[in-house]
Formats: structure tokens, C-alpha cells, sequence
């Protein structure tokens, strides 16, 4: 579905790869996280999956075999950007998710549908004829994606989301993402909270425009030394497993939510006082 093969960048006039050889895989369907430190090269990757920067060197396709320069690809990776302010420029709520359907060109009932739908998707028709001005940051975050609903790309991809979210804002996005990726849509999530990678089919860890390791999440938390030298905290749940499978208990430590720790302790628990 998306490919980059060996893609580097560099900005005009840096002196060092923002990309520095990226060969990375998503396939049609999955949820991929990409984790690292800040300056790592996360969003410059992201900027090239719309084509908005192009590779220096190294291709990206997506789809069936398109590179990503041609522009009706572009509509295929909607990306939420991690500032919604920039993304949002209608008046009202309305307004701002119906401008990418008529940018497409569709009929106004189609627009209409598109924008109905968006909103229900995130629960959010009540805010349709607000002002977005008024919006608070969780509200313009759900109405940025809700512009990119409706555009109905094959691909969401959101730069750190949660960022700035309070609890029950981001456990609403973690929702809205789980619910994208039952209707079949391709979810690439950046983050630097390996938390939210949990459920990943596919994380890519990144470090000074490098791929440093790449996989489901139960390979990537083994290799805590990687994670500590690209800056990133392993989540407790997942550590705790981690030490206790070094003790030799029989411990599936990738699966580290909350619910199936619980689930491994109480059994191991259980047997000991069995
Ligand atoms: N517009 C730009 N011009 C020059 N350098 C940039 C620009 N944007 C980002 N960079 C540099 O590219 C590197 C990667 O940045 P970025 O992709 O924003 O990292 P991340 O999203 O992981 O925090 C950093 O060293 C950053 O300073
Ligand atoms: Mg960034």
C-alpha cells in the first residue's frame, strides 16, 4: 500500500539527511506507528507520503505502484497535521470540512452527505454551525480530521494527535482511530508515547532520519537498549512484563495493554496459588 524505498531528504541549505535512507512498509488495512525523539525526522517523513516534499533521493509509492509526485495519489493519504490551527480555514465547522469535497469537484448533495457523515463518524454534529474560532484545540483536532473524513482518503495519517489532548479528548481520538481502522481504512500514527503503539500491526522506531528498528510492537519493546538510545521511554506495563519473562515466567511481553497484562498476571497468580 505505501512503500518507501530508500528515501533520503534534505532540506535546502541543512547540512545533514532529514531522511537518511527510509525503507518502510504499511500494507492496506494496517495500523503503523511511527515513534521517536523530536528532530527525529517524523513529520518530514509524513510530509513525503502526500507528496507535499519529495524525496532527494529514494521513491515513495502508494497504492497500486503510483508514486507519490502524482497528484491524484496525493487525495489517497489525508494527514492531520499536528498543529489544527493551520489546517482550519472555514468560518464555520461546515464550511471548513465541506471545502476539501468541493475542492474534489462532487455535486453539493454529495458534499452534504460527505459532511454529514464526517461529523457522525466523530460524534461531533453539534458542532456544525459553530464559528471555529470558538472551537477549543480537542474540538479543532476533530474537526481537522473530520475535513480529511471527508475527503475519504484510503489513508489517515496524524502527526502526534493526542499532543495537548486532555485525557478524555485523546481516549476520544484512540477511539476515533480504532473505529477508522474497522471500516478498512490505513491508519499511520505518529507519536513519541509508545503507549499509543501498543496495538500497532507495524511500528517504526526513528532516530536521526533513520529507520533504527521496525515491526510488530512485541519485537520492537525486546530491544529496550535501541529504544533508551533513540530517546524513548518503553511503556511500564510493557517493562514490567519484560522483566518478569527474564525470570523465566511464561509471559507474552508484547501484549502489554492494560487488559492483557491483567489477564497474564491473574492467570500466572492463580496457578501459583492453585
Ligand atoms: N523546514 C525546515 N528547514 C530545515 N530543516 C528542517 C525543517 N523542518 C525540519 N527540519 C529539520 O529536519 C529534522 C527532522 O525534523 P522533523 O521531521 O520535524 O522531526 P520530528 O517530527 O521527528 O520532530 C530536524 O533536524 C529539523 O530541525
Ligand atoms: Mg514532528
Amino acid at each position: 500500500m505505501i512503500s518507501l524505498r530508500n528515501v533520503y531528504y534534505r532540506f535546502p541549505h541543512a547540512t545533514n539527511n532529514a531522511l537518511d535512507g527510509i525503507s518502510w512498509e504499511v500494507k492496506r488495512g494496517q495500523y503503523a506507528c511511527i515513534c521517536g525523539a523530536n528532530g527525529s525526522g517524523k513529520t518530514t517523513l509524513l510530509k513525503h507520503l502526500n507528496g507535499l516534499l519529495k524525496p532527494t533521493l529514494g521513491e515513495v509509492v502508494i497504492g497500486e505502484g503510483h508514486n507519490s509526485v502524482n497528484s491524484a495519489v496525493c487525495q489517497q493519504v489525508g494527514i492531520i497535521f499536528q498543529n489544527p490551527e493551520i489546517q482550519i480555514i472555514g468560518a464555520t465547522v461546515e464550511e471548513d470540512i465541506a471545502f476539501g469535497p468541493e475542492n474534489l469537484a462532487l455535486p453539493p448533495p454529495q458534499i452534504r452527505q460527505r459532511i454529514d457523515q464526517s461529523l457522525e463518524k466523530l460524534g461531533i454534529t453539534h458542532l456544525r454551525e459553530r464559528e471555529t474560532h470558538t472551537l477549543s484545540g480537542g474540538e479543532k483536532r476533530l474537526v481537522a480530521i473530520a475535513g480529511i473524513l471527508a475527503m475519504e482518503p484510503e489513508v489517515i495519517a496524524m502527526d502526534e494527535p493526542t499532543a495537548f489532548l486532555d485525557y478524555r479528548a485523546a481516549q476520544a481520538l484512540r477511539r476515533v482511530i480504532t473505529e477508522l481502522l474497522a471500516t478498512g481504512i490505513t491508519v499511520i500514527h505518529i507519536t513519541h508515547c509508545l503507549e499509543d503503539a501498543l496495538s500497532a500491526d507495524n511500528i517504526a522506531i526513528m532516530g536521526a532520519g533513520k529507520i533504527l528498528c521496525s515491526g510488530t510492537p512485541q519485537e520492537v519493546f525486546s530491544k529496550k537498549d535501541l529504544l533508551q538510545e533513540a530517546g524513548i521511554k518503553i511503556p511500564p506495563i510493557a517493562e514490567l512484563l519484560g522483566r518478569l519473562k527474564e525470570q523465566g515466567f511464561n509471559i507474552d511481553s508484547g501484549a502489554a495493554t492494560t487488559e492483557a497484562a491483567y489477564t497474564q498476571l491473574l492467570n500466572l497468580l492463580q496457578r501459583s496459588t492453585a
